[in-house]
């Protein structure tokens, strides 16, 4: 399956999303690179190493990475994630020596030696920075799986736009332009799929109960996101949109779509909506894949075998798993 470096803005998700990767014995996590988006980009790296912390792998190198968008000013979602960016959990910070570089500084240099996979989690910025300045390296970019965007699912952070796409416009906007002209398509995991994954209150009680250890955890950094959602979209539970983009990484079944040319719109009322022509009104080579198809029901005993543990440390198999479907 291969190398990867992920790219985030731990964020509930997003660190669920680490634990899942962590899990996953077919990638080889080379680093993580964090960036604004739900928090800054200093404060995903404590909880990027937090959520390593908990998993054992302190071992991963992570690179705090852009401060504030391309162009827009920056905003954060903290309403969302908490003021920790991790539900408000204040998990006690990791101390130590940390490898010294920044995201682009570390990508550049992890491009320049070998072809990697990207799996993009965040607002866009690292990326369309280094390839803006260097666009040669897009051609050692195995594929990018970006969790972003959307087709015909409405926005979540204006009527038409997905948070990532809508905080970095911009970025967004440069990265499908760039990866279009060297004639590479992105993965996009938006909102359409993500949004058919609910951790709900049964689920998070089943891994508790699985894996008291990794669910206390994951029950920590997931109260408040599920206060947010019955507040703001009457959701009992909370949509998990990251893990899903790894989920598809590792799997290319988790999700089906169609390849299509998309733009994103960079201001104005539309600001960061993805205008994906389906109908090949312009008649410009595909420079992505949309997904638009999911099956939850699969992506959770696929989430909960990997990253939950049995007493004696091994996973549980997902034919273990099949009081899932009454939940
Ligand atoms: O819109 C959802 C996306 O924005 C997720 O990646 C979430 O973590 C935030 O970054
Ligand atoms: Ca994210």
């Amino acid at each position: 399956m291969g190398k990867i470096i992920i790219d985030c803005d731990p964020g509930i998700d997003d660190s669920l999303a680490l634990m899942l990767a962590l899990s996953s014995p077919e990638l080889e996590i080379a680093g993580i690179t964090t960036v604004s988006g739900n928090v800054p980009a200093d404060m995903g790296t404590g909880n990027a190493r937090k959520v390593l912390r908990q998993m054992g792998r302190l071992d991963i190198p992570v690179y705090t990475g852009e401060s504030v968008p391309l162009k827009c000013s920056y905003t954060d979602a903290m309403d969302t994630h908490g003021r920790d960016g991790l539900g408000e959990s204040f998990l006690p910070e990791v101390q130590g020596e940390f490898p010294e570089g920044s995201a682009l500084e570390f990508l550049e240099k992890t491009l320049e030696k070998e072809k990697i996979s990207i799996i993009a989690l965040g607002p866009m910025t690292n990326l369309a920075k280094l390839f803006l300045k260097r666009p040669e390296l897009i051609g050692q970019v195995e594929e990018l799986v970006s969790m972003g965007g959307n087709f015909r699912s409405h926005g979540n952070c204006s009527p038409v736009a997905e948070y990532n796409y809508w905080c970095d416009p911009d970025a967004a906007a440069v990265c499908y332009e760039l990866f279009g002209e060297a004639g590479k398509k992105i993965e996009m995991i938006g909102l359409d799929v993500t949004r058919k994954i609910v951790l709900t209150p049964n689920i998070l009680e089943y891994i508790c109960r699985l894996d008291p250890e990794n669910g206390d955890f994951i029950r920590k950094i997931t109260g408040f996101y599920m206060d947010f959602h019955w507040e703001y979209e009457k959701i009992i539970g909370c949509v998990i949109n990251d893990p899903l983009a790894v989920a598809y990484f590792i799997d290319r079944s988790m999700c089906r779509g169609f390849d299509s040319y998309t733009a994103v719109a960079a201001d104005g009322i539309c600001r960061g909506q993805t205008v994906v022509d389906s109908m090949d009104f312009w008649k410009k080579k595909p420079n992505s894949h949309i997904l638009t198809e999911t099956d939850s029901g699969k992506f959770m005993r696929f989430f909960l075998s990997r990253v939950l543990k049995k007493e004696d440390g091994s996973r549980w198999r997902e034919e273990e798993l099949s009081l899932l479907e009454s939940l």
